[in-house]
């Protein structure tokens, strides 16, 4: 009896022994992709450019921002049925331009005869300019021409599928932004972010996530292919934000106008603010 005790305890600790191994392998397994980002500072994101002074993904929109000291342009992107890379954040230009219909069923060509400014001196007369009547929306391809490599992007791929990231891919390699580190790209897609990673694992990627699924997301699996989380600042708080890091990962918020909420995210240990008004943030970084 006392032998099969003794038997039973080896057993025992040997089957412990190889659970606590397979633990120890799999926490190393975890690589991190943090370093991947810039952590020297609180990232001040010009979300559609500086979209709180001027008609939000404008190339005046994205001047304004770096003239604000922005570090990265924020730039939501779509592609256009003759497959082009267009910077806007609907799906339909209804809301911010002056035509009708899905980026998806028009043509570059058909978009280009639309004006992206015009709508913006309607909603907010008291920052209306002239010269934004008449700005068109722009190609991915035009804001890499004029902002080239002395800017930061920050890109999120809207709706993406395999053709729409091999399309971007390229763009990105045609103008050397991959080679220069220039770039973090952000989607809520995963699929989407995990098949670049697969690719490029040397680009920072950003899981963005929807209010509902902030409490409930796998932040290690996140770790695998992501080097932060974009999330919604109405759903962080200081020990959210560091259970967050605590996965190796990089907090950033979306989207924040108010100074007194930047003020509280940046003592909470926010790694980057997405704002309309870079100026604003600028001023609290400072
Ligand atoms: O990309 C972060 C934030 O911009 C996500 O929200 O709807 O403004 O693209 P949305
Ligand atoms: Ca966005």
């Amino acid at each position: 009896m006392k032998k099969t005790w003794r038997w039973g305890l080896c057993v025992l600790l040997v089957i412990c022994l190889v659970i606590g191994a397979s633990v120890i392998l799999e926490r190393e397994k975890q690589v991190s992709f943090v370093s991947l980002l810039p952590s020297d500072k609180v990232l001040n994101i010009a979300h559609r450019g500086a979209s709180g002074h001027a008609p939000e993904h404008t190339l005046i929109a994205y001047d304004l921002a770096e003239k604000m000291n922005a570090d990265y342009l924020e730039i939501d992107l779509h592609m256009t049925a003759d497959h082009q890379l267009v910077a806007i954040h609907d799906e339909d230009v209804g809301r911010t331009t002056n035509g009708v219909g899905f980026v998806s069923d028009l043509t570059l060509a058909e978009l280009k005869e639309l004006d992206a400014g015009t709508w913006f001196n309607q909603a907010y007369p008291e920052l209306a300019n002239p010269d934004f009547i008449g700005v068109t929306i722009p190609t991915l391809a035009e804001i890499f021409e004029l902002f080239g490599l002395d800017s930061d992007y920050y890109i999120e791929l809207k709706d993406p599928d395999d053709e729409m990231i091999d399309a971007f891919l390229t763009v990105l390699n045609k103008y050397d932004l991959l080679e220069a580190d220039k770039v973090i790209i952000q989607s809520f897609s995963q699929k989407a972010l995990t098949n670049i990673h697969a690719q490029y694992d040397e680009i920072p990627l950003i899981q963005l996530l929807s209010k509902s699924k902030t409490k409930s997301a796998n932040y290690k699996k996140i770790r695998q292919y992501a080097a932060g989380v974009g999330l919604p600042f109405q759903t962080l708080d200081k020990a959210f934000i560091e259970k967050i890091q605590g996965n190796g990962l990089h907090v950033h918020a979306f989207t924040v106008n108010e100074t007194e909420d930047m003020e509280r995210l940046i003592d909470w240990g926010i790694d980057g603010i997405f704002t309309n008004y870079p100026d604003r943030l600028a001023d609290v970084l400072w």
